[in-house]
């Protein structure tokens, strides 16, 4: 069997942690978490403590973003009238990041750091002005000059990374080692965006320990849809069924099995009593999911096996009370429309604003969808 030997840095000290088997048919790379010894396990959250606990963490994003508002340079890459998703996701960052409560990956939405960024142009100036708030913010914060000079060094480097820049080896005290860890995460998103299975193979193991951002992993993964990445997947969840009530950015695996698509995941979930009416933090079901998501042919079978396992083909969620065939219809996706239908979905079902599945349809003009509903209207 192949094995790839990687390096992670721990307290201070850089040294191999662990063996990492790449997958074959009949065996697991899963199987090497128990090989790896987690970043946690010897690590003191010593610069959480330092920054006020997981309340510090909250109040050093909100002092840091109440800069950002007024600053010229800063203000125009955050668009919309608040920064309150800005502030909540850099604090639960913060937070996961030094070794706090692994639970709060449900308020990010990106796990790698330069992916979330790539989409910004964030040259000298942008990085210049975040840096000048980021140590105004720390200089308010009491702690000793040390636990200072190693915060602003963190910040000086992750900030030259996230704009896309190659930083010097850094790997020294707990922020150093941290840092090597979200290194290693940033590389194991960028190795399945770009389609090294067996990279990304190798990396994910070591993530195994901290469920909610495992499950944003396995997402990725299910989002490539490529064979390899769902097997590890499925292997996963038997392997660890408690991963199903676990959550990134407020979803579920079957939340996301069901939006990409993934037939032999959601099957496997419902298969091991994952529950087919769970909510996201939106308030939608998986079958909602589908019916707004899934463009692949598997769509409408994966309808199917949701609701025979007991999923509410009605059921009506968010802020405009909108049921699965709803969005199907505003997507245009026939076969997910027709699969609903069959399934007992209400054609004359209302949302907040008196609309039916039919009106959605019109209003996106989604003829086939239109003709479909229109036939069962009558
Ligand atoms: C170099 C200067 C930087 C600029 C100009 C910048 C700018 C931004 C912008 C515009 C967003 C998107 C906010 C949104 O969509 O809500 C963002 C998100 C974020 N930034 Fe930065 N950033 C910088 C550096 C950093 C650094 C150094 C870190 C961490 C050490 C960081 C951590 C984050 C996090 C965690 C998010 C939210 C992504 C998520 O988890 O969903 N940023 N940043």
């Amino acid at each position: 069997m192949a094995r790839t030997v990687f390096k992670t840095a721990e307290a201070g000290a850089s040294r191999l942690v662990g063996s990492i088997p790449t997958l074959s048919r009949h065996d697991s790379t899963i199987d090497a978490h128990y090989e790896v010894k987690s970043l946690k396990n010897g690590m003191r959250p010593g610069f959480l403590k330092t920054l006020g606990g997981e309340a510090g963490c909250k109040r050093l994003s909100a002092e840091f973003y109440a800069r950002v508002g007024k600053d010229p340079v800063l203000r125009p890459l955050f668009p919309g009238k608040s920064l309150r998703c800005a502030t909540e996701e850099f604090a639960a960052f913060l937070i996961q990041f030094l070794g706090g409560d692994e639970d709060q990956a449900q308020s990010r939405w990106w796990l790698s750091l330069r992916e979330s960024h790539a989409r910004f142009q964030i040259g000298a100036a942008e990085r210049g002005a975040w840096l000048k708030h980021m140590q105004a913010t720390l200089d308010a914060v009491q702690m000793d000059d040390g636990a200072r000079k190693a915060l602003r060094q963190f910040f000086f480097e992750s900030s030259a990374y996230v704009t896309g820049k190659e930083t010097a080896a850094w790997e020294s005290g707990e922020l150093g080692a941290r840092w090597a860890e979200q290194r290693a995460l940033d590389e194991c998103i960028a190795a399945i965006a770009g389609g090294r299975d067996q990279e990304a193979l190798a990396f994910a193991p070591r993530f195994a320990s901290r469920p909610s951002v495992f499950v944003g992993l396995l997402a990725r993964m299910m989002q490539s849809r490529r064979e390899p990445l769902i097997r590890f997947v499925i292997d996963a969840v038997q392997r660890e069924p408690s991963l199903m009530t676990r959550r990134f950015a407020g979803k579920t695996l079957l939340h996301f099995a069901s939006g990409a698509g993934c037939l032999d995941v959601v099957e496997s979930l419902l298969r091991l009593g994952a529950d087919p009416n769970t909510r996201d933090d939106g308030g939608h079901t998986p079958l909602y999911r589908v019916a707004n998501e899934c463009a692949s042919e598997a769509g409408p079978e994966i309808v199917r096996a949701l609701v025979r396992a007991g999923g509410d083909v009605n059921a009506s969620g968010g802020v405009t009370r909108t049921t699965p065939l709803h969005m199907a219809a505003r997507r245009g996706f026939m076969g997910i429309a027709q699969a609903l239908l069959d399934c007992g979905a209400a054609a004359d079902a209302k949302d907040t604003k008196g609309d039916s599945p039919l009106q959605r349809a019109l209003n996106c003009r989604r003829k086939e969808v239109a003709r479909l509903l229109a036939g069962r209207a009558s």
